[in-house]
């Protein structure tokens, strides 16, 4: 069985303090669930977070890192930071990086190397612009960012990516893909992976659908059969919205 995960992607949102209260409230207010539960609260306030959920089964995971292990790169994170204050998962190519702070195929996949050479797991973010699925090129979009990123790696690196399908289009915008297009991206998106690795290593990832999923679309989306689990942005601000996603789950 392929792990489920709901994980919320905070952005830049919440200062220390608003971070400290929303990671205490989401723990105080979960209940059981079978889906491994992240967070990924910004830079600065990680540690925070880390030690606020210490006796918590939520994770703390990072938006983002270097690829180098150090050196002159201002205003940069390395792998070997985050893991020494108790991060184990990192989010690697989130549309917002690529379009905004100009993260290529080829930078993404130096940062994926650098993660696991680090033994960080690696949820990569990728998916289509609008133009993308407008002109009907999204399957070759998603397939090329695919390769391009990950597949110089071995099978058994595998054992440590997650991947998150987010259509551009999808993202902080309040439209969903139907579940429908949900699904056959996803069966899409693993049919590649057994084309360039096998079918245990397309068995065995966990893909995540990412872009306004709410409680009131949670459910359905996540029933499909190749959708397991969540990239959550908005709706993971709000303890109310992040608990019915994930007990939707
Ligand atoms: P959204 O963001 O849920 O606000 O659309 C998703 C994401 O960016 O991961």
């Amino acid at each position: 069985m392929r792990s489920k995960i709901v994980a919320g992607n905070w952005k830049m949102n919440k200062n220390l303090q608003e971070t400290i209260h929303l990671v205490e409230d989401i723990a105080s207010k979960l209940g059981e669930t079978h889906a491994e539960v992240m967070v990924a609260p910004t830079f600065v306030n990680l540690s925070a977070a880390v030690s606020a959920l210490e006796s918590s089964m939520i994770e703390v995971v990072a938006q983002n890192m270097h690829f180098a292990a150090n050196g002159a790169y201002t205003g940069e994170i390395s792998a070997g930071m985050l893991k020494a204050i108790g991060i184990k998962t990192v989010i690697i190519g989130h549309s917002e990086r690529r379009a905004y702070f100009g993260e290529t195929d080829e930078l993404l996949s130096k940062k994926v190397k650098a993660a696991l050479e680090s033994d960080l797991r690696v949820v990569f973010c990728f998916g289509e612009e609008l133009a993308d699925r407008q002109s009907g090129n999204h399957f070759n979009v998603v397939a090329g960012q695919l390769k391009n990123a990950l597949f110089t790696l071995t099978a058994a690196d595998w054992k440590n990516i997650v991947l998150a399908y987010e259509p551009v289009w999808a993202i902080g915008t309040g439209e969903t893909a139907s579940p429908e297009q949900a699904q056959e991206m996803h069966a899409f998106i693993r049919h590649t992976v057994v084309e360039g690795f096998n079918q245990e290593v397309a068995d065995a990832v966990t893909i995540l659908y990412g872009g306004s999923v709410k409680p009131g679309n949670a459910a359905e989306i996540f029933a499909k059969p190749d959708v397991d689990g969540g990239l959550i942005g908005g709706a993971s601000l709000k303890t109310d919205d992040f608990l019915a996603i994930i007990n939707a789950i």
